[in-house]
């Protein structure tokens, strides 16, 4: 019987030490990952966002959109911005992504500079995008920092179009089916609710939201009217006619979440999220349309904790030279 305690102890200390030496298990992003690497990383992204911002508003809202659609497939690896290649059809034609995703010309501009000053291929891409989603908050925002965006991931040399059509939500979702959505990516639905308020920002097709306005109930009907003059039922010929996702498409606010609590959401998911029965969703979505401080801090963690989401870390995976393609 000793000996059999002592070889307990033995395998516990072992698995202990094992454990501690897989630098996966321990490995972590940091803020400061490339403050001695790169100094110039940061200020270089966040100048090139800004200038991209100028040139076009709704840019901001497109580089938001790439982070998230990049972490819930396969983790947040730069997969998404792969072209197709040889061993894999890519994300870019996934329904979600095709002919909606966009900014991805920004990213090699973001890509070719950090480069650039940091003297090599040093910033990865995923990590490119985490930094420029969180400076397009900051730039649209008003607060310098919304939050310390945490960095070091990798990036991939896979994608996967059937794991993106997969893992990305539609619009046509419900409630529970987003919340399941959300937590098989380990979110939960205070994630779900203030995640959702990123559609403060940015615009919609028509095909996007034609059900809704059409076939919806819990809709303001003048609200309905108007979007259906420029979104008909029948013609596909204005499937591509854009409406923005709050009234103030170009300002990080609370409006998206004051418009839902008037049945003004502009997708079926946005309305979803308020139905006026008191649910937990309900009041979530209550507290963020009066308490813009709860939704600055509340969205900011629950960035984090998305762009925690399977990153590459440690020797997993490269740093890309090209966005675009896998390294040889
Ligand atoms: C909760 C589930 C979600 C669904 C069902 C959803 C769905 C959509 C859809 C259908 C569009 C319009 C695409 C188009 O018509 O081209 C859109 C746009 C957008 N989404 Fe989401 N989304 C969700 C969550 C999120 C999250 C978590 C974020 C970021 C934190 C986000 C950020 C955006 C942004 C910024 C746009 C506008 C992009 C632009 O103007 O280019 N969405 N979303
Ligand atoms: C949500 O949609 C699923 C699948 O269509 C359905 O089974 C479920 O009953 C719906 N939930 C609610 C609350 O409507
Ligand atoms: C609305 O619902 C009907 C009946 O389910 C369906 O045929 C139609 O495609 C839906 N969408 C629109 C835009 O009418």
């Amino acid at each position: 019987m000793d000996c059999d305690v002592e070889s307990l102890v033995v395998v516990v200390m072992v698995t202990l030490a094992t454990v501690a030496m897989i630098p996966s298990a321990v490995a972590q992003l940091s803020p400061d990952y490339y403050d001695k690497v790169c100094p110039e990383a940061l200020p270089t992204i966040k100048s090139i966002v800004n200038q991209a911002i100028i040139r076009e508003q709704r840019i901001g809202a497109s580089l938001l959109r790439m982070h998230f659609h990049d972490c819930f497939v396969n983790g947040c690896d730069g997969s998404v911005l792969l072209d197709d290649a040889p061993f894999f059809v890519g994300e870019k034609t996934a329904f979600p992504n095709i002919n909606s995703l966009r900014g991805f010309e920004v990213v090699d501009e973001i890509k070719a500079a950090v480069d650039q000053v940091c003297h090599g291929h040093v910033v990865s891409c995923a990590d490119i995008l985490a930094i420029a989603a969180r400076d397009s908050i900051a730039i649209l925002g008003g607060p310098e920092y919304w939050y310390k965006v945490l960095l070091g991931r990798r990036d991939a040399r896979y994608a996967s179009r059937d794991a993106a059509n997969q893992d990305l939500p539609p619009p046509f979702l419900n409630l529970s089916q987003l919340l399941s959505n959300f937590q098989s990516h380990g979110l939960d639905l205070k994630d779900l609710v203030v995640l959702s308020g990123g559609h403060t920002i940015g615009q919609a097709k028509c095909s996007s939201y034609k059900d809704r306005i059409f076939n919806d109930t819990n809709i303001d009907p003048n609200f309905a009217a108007t979007l259906r003059e420029s979104c008909p039922r029948p013609l596909s010929a204005n499937d591509n006619n854009l409406s923005p996702l709050d009234s103030t498409p170009a300002r990080v606010d609370t409006t998206y979440y004051t418009s839902l609590l008037h049945k003004k959401g502009l997708l079926h998911s946005d309305q979803e999220l308020f139905k006026g029965d008191g649910s937990e969703s309900d009041k979530l979505v209550q507290l963020y349309s009066y308490d813009p401080y709860a939704f600055a801090r509340d969205f900011g963690a629950s960035m984090i904790k998305m762009g925690n989401l399977k990153p590459l870390i440690g020797n997993i995976g490269e740093v890309r030279y090209n966005c675009r393609k896998v390294n040889y």
